[in-house]
């Protein structure tokens, strides 16, 4: 039996994927709200395919509960974020649910830690718990890669890493998760595997980094920075990303601090990019500031921001480019300007409407800031508005970009 400790974004979709494909899982949260919500066969977040997946592990005897159980298996999947001030990964929650763990599991229990840690946090921070405990744990570390949005595919089809103490661990533990997963799974040390899991991360933000530095660089000199990466992504070694409004989300904005924060001394480009990125909303505000201007818009109650996500189809908003930029504006301004999304139907902000035509309607200036498929699929609405495209997706109608 396996208890997966914590039902997030990750940990739910894991607990359901196990379950379906006949293990048996216990899943336990903290939060007794999400809990009673999926014994009532709710989901907690929107994702392609996870009701489905919710009524096959219920179908084949998933359990949800706020306790920690008496099992051999566990997967702690809890929020690992970032201290703001030191930049190293904040382990408060990983602390607590091991510490839960060790109180209650089998002697000889397997504890996976899925969440994402820097290089060293599970010898720094998991393994004295353990010790300390008298048992005689396993400990593994998988961290986890799956993409919000295409969640159920890629938890079935993305290669894992498997970093252990020893082969045989590692070997049982990838038994587990070949239950459901047919890409590659490798087996590594644990250092290795939590290492590899930021290096992809920051990969990812420094990429992203070059596209915003190119686009600020092209507008100074007024220069199309989508043509330039179109025709420069024909060189067969060159694969530029595209330029956007920041860099949202619980994985990219976050993990690369932990670099930052536990390497300053080596870590200058990977600082310097998340700096870049951080940028994106102010320079954002800054364009719209530009383009109310020339438009004679003098209000920030006529300019909309469409999407309050970090990116399209998923009601996410953890660190989203929006929620950064309504960050950065006086409260004034923050409290007039118009918000919708059509993933968000709680409010969030003062004027956030929650119809697109309504929206639509109610400004002059509108600012895509995020793809959801209904703008991609709704443009017309946009005909007679002066439209910022941050994302560039905007096909038919004339738009200010980044
Ligand atoms: N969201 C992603 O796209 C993604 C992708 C890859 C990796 N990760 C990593 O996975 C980890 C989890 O992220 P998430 O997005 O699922 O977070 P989340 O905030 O969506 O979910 C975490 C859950 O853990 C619960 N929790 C907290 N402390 C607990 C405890 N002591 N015992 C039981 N439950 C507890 C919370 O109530 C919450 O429901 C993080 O380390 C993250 O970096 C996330």
């Amino acid at each position: 039996m396996v208890n997966v400790v914590g039902l997030g974004y990750i940990g739910l979709p894991t607990s359901l994927m196990l379950a379906a494909h006949g293990i048996e899982v216990v899943g336990t949260d903290v939060n007794i709200d999400i809990v009673k919500k999926l014994r009532n066969k709710e989901i907690t977040f929107k994702e392609e395919g996870l009701e489905e997946l919710l009524d096959r592990a219920i179908d084949k005897g998933i359990v949800f509960s706020d306790e920690y159980q008496v099992v051999d298996y566990y997967i702690v999947a809890v929020p690992t974020p970032y201290d703001s001030l030191t930049k190293r990964v904040d382990t408060v929650y990983l602390k607590q649910a091991v510490e839960s763990v060790v109180k209650v599991c089998n002697n000889d229990a397997t504890i996976i830690v899925e969440s994402t840690v820097s290089p060293g946090t599970i010898d720094r921070v998991v393994r004295p718990i353990v010790e300390s405990s008298h048992k005689k744990c396993n400990i593994v570390h998988a961290p986890e890669r799956i993409l919000p949005g295409n969640m159920v595919y890629e938890l079935q089809n993305n290669s894992r890493t498997i970093g252990a103490d020893s082969e045989k661990v590692a070997k049982r533990v990838k038994k587990i998760y070949e239950s459901f997963c047919k890409g590659e799974i490798v087996i590594t040390d644990i250092r290795t595997a939590e290492m590899t899991k930021v290096v992809e991360n920051t990969y990812r933000d420094i990429n992203i980094a070059f596209a915003n530095e190119l686009a600020k660089i092209c507008r100074y000199d007024d220069m199309d920075v989508y043509e330039i990466i179109k025709i420069a992504n024909r060189h067969p070694r060159v694969n530029i990303l595209s330029p956007g409004p920041g860099v949202g989300g619980h994985c990219i904005s976050v993990d690369p601090w932990f670099l930052v924060g536990d390497y300053p001394k080596f870590s200058q480009l990977i600082s310097t990019a998340r700096h870049i990125n951080d940028s994106m909303p102010i320079y954002v505000i800054d364009r719209i500031k530009e383009i109310m201007d020339k438009n004679n818009i003098d209000s920030f109650s006529d300019v909309g921001l469409y999407g309050l996500t970090y990116k399209p189809n998923v009601d996410d908003t953890r660190e989203s480019p929006t929620i950064q930029l309504l960050n950065q504006l006086d409260e004034k301004d923050r409290d007039e300007i118009k918000k919708y999304d059509p993933m968000i139907e709680k409010k969030m902000y003062k004027n956030q409407l929650n119809n697109l035509q309504d929206f639509v309607d109610s400004v002059k200036l509108v600012v895509i800031m995020v793809d959801h498929s209904e703008i991609l699929n709704s443009e017309k609405l946009l005909n007679d508005k002066i439209i910022l495209d941050t994302k560039n997706v905007i096909k038919n109608l004339p738009t200010y970009k980044l």
